[in-house]
């Protein structure tokens, strides 16, 4: 069943992140995460949050936003001294996350032209190919609609399998971004 996400989901949704999806964002502890849909889900007029539950318990989520310029920064703002701290903490243990913020702030002079955006969609390892994925893409598209939102664009890298999902779903390359920092697409869909 597909219901809309609360704040308090955050730290399902954390745990399935974590576990789940490439980026930045994954380096963090959970706890980095929970703070961060806590506040990007307690302002609705930016961001929603979908998910999928069996026997009450959250399989999969879809986050996107209306103002995808600003997530980021916005949760910064609000946790200046916690996220600096954790950055701190989470680069000693992974050196990786240099790498991604060379390639955050490369990418800066390259933003999207459209604000809405699909963030994140992630199923729970044991949940995936069994169609979650796409009845939360389908969800997505249609709260979109609902909003009178008829194109929206997404971020993925060009090694992830999940490239294949959006494909299936006509998505269409906006942008092709290959330099040696990154190798991502930027993909738009037409509702
Ligand atoms: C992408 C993702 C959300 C898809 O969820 P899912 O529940 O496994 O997908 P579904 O079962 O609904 O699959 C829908 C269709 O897409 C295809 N598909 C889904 N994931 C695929 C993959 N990794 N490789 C190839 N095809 C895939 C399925 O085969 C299916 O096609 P079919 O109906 O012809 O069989 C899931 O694989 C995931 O969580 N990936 C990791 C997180 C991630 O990288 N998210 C994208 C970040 S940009």
């Amino acid at each position: 069943m597909i219901e809309f996400l609360s704040k308090n989901d955050a730290a399902a949704i954390a745990r399935i992140h974590k576990e789940n999806l490439p980026g930045i964002l994954s380096i963090y502890p959970v706890s980095v995460l929970k703070e961060f849909y806590e506040l990007q889900l307690s302002n609705a007029s930016k961001n929603f949050a979908l998910g999928f539950f069996e026997n009450r318990k959250l399989q999969g989520f879809v986050f996107g936003t209306y103002r995808v310029d600003e997530i980021f920064n916005d949760y910064i703002k609000s946790a200046f001294y916690y996220f600096l701290f954790q950055t701190f903490v989470s680069f000693l243990k992974n050196p990786k996350l240099l790498v991604y913020y060379l390639k955050a702030f490369f990418s800066k002079k390259r933003s999207s032209f459209c604000p809405v955006q699909l963030v994140y969609i992630a199923v729970d390892q044991n949940s995936k190919k069994k169609g979650i994925g796409q009845q939360l893409l389908d969800a997505f598209e249609n709260e979109l609609s609902r909003n009178n939102i008829n194109y929206f664009e997404l971020e993925v890298e060009q090694n992830n399998p999940a490239l294949r999902f959006y494909r299936k779903n006509n998505f269409e390359t906006i942008l092709e971004i290959n330099n040696w920092m990154e190798e991502k697409f930027l993909l738009g869909k037409e509702l």
